[in-house]
């Protein structure tokens, strides 16, 4: 029999004695994971834990500031800032192939971490919000070579020249375990129930070739769906609550239309809301048309450079849920 308050006690009692007196570093992204055991260590060891946390100029409106604000000013978590958006813009420029631009990411993220680490030389241990379907899906992948259709660049995590010690304190747990756990520490419930995030970020969600212009453009577009999603329900039930992942996503296409006395020629953007169990297979989501008719005036309204969105409906399979 399984009761949460004792699990936190229980967890923390195993970090302590696992780590005794060492530091830790932990790569701080904002999803649920490692969210979760930022907050764990915090409450186990305070000040031994320091958090990375990489702004990769792919995050969404305001992701940067909601985590420090979360972390280190209401925690009062350390944690790092690294303002990495300049290098990883260079180094996606003039790159438009989906996998590519992944490897890059990835490549990117280890380079800037590792550099934070090497500031750090008294940290014995490398914490990872790993948890029990990640290793599972990592040890069929390893004995059934499985098809890897996407490369998921934050399975698998860092290299070992790092020379740190592994430290999971989330290895046994399912995410609505995960979840639960991050209530009982008192992380805010909207931070707990998100929708996944892809670790390369909106990165795939800016279609061929990422420009900071586009990333701006859909951060503000993606806001306003979010905003309206979260408004919006079916009795108590918000459509955010509804949905397991819905986003924008931007076409780097212009299309033309009218605006006042004027004719435009801006960018697309399509909506994507998916409702799934499992992540493997999903559904579009039927979200009113009211709500899709408000969100589409609000982007082109809001959003100087967006003049036309549309809506996904292609389940997964044949497509997959992101658009890369
Ligand atoms: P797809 O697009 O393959 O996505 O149907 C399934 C789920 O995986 C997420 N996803 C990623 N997550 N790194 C991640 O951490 C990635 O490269 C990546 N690609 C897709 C996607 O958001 C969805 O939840």
């Amino acid at each position: 029999d399984w009761n949460m308050p004792d699990y936190v006690d229980e967890a923390i009692g195993r970090v302590c004695s696992e780590v005794g007196s060492d530091e830790v570093i932990l790569g701080l992204s904002g999803g649920v994971d490692s969210s979760v055991v930022a907050a764990l260590l915090h409450r186990a060891i305070g000040t031994q834990l320091t958090c990375v946390f990489v702004d990769n100029g792919l995050l969404r409106l305001n992701e940067a500031e909601q985590v420090m604000q979360t972390f280190a000013d209401n925690l009062g978590v350390k944690v790092i800032h690294v303002d990495a958006r300049d290098r990883f813009m260079d180094a996606l420029a003039g790159v438009s192939d989906p996998e590519q631009k992944r490897k890059i990411i990835g490549r990117e993220f280890v380079h800037v971490f590792q550099e934070e680490a090497e500031k750090l030389p008294k940290a014995k241990w490398l914490a990872q919000g790993t948890i029990y379907p990640d290793v599972i899906e990592s040890a069929s992948a390893k004995t059934k070579k499985a098809h890897t259709i996407k490369s998921h660049h934050n399975v698998g995590g860092l290299p070992d020249t790092l020379h740190l010690k592994l430290l999971e304190p989330l290895r046994e747990l399912f995410k609505d375990e995960v979840r639960e756990l991050g209530i009982a520490l008192g992380l805010p419930h909207d931070m707990v129930y998100r929708h996944p995030f892809p670790g390369p970020g909106l990165g795939v969600r800016i279609l061929g070739e990422v420009k900071r212009e586009y990333a701006e453009l859909l951060r503000r577009a993606d806001a306003i769906f979010i905003e309206e999603l979260r408004a919006h329900g079916d009795g108590e039930i918000s459509w955010y609550e509804k949905t397991s992942q819905a986003f924008v996503v931007f076409l780097p296409v212009k299309s033309v239309g009218v605006m006042g006395d004027g004719r435009t020629y801006d960018y697309v953007v399509a909506l994507r809301a998916v409702q799934t169990q499992d992540f493997m297979t999903a559904h579009w989501a039927e979200l009113p048309y009211t709500l899709l008719g408000k969100v589409s005036n609000r982007i082109i309204n809001e959003v100087r450079g967006i003049n036309r969105v549309v809506y996904d409906i292609s389940g997964k399979p044949p497509a997959t849920i992101e658009w890369e």
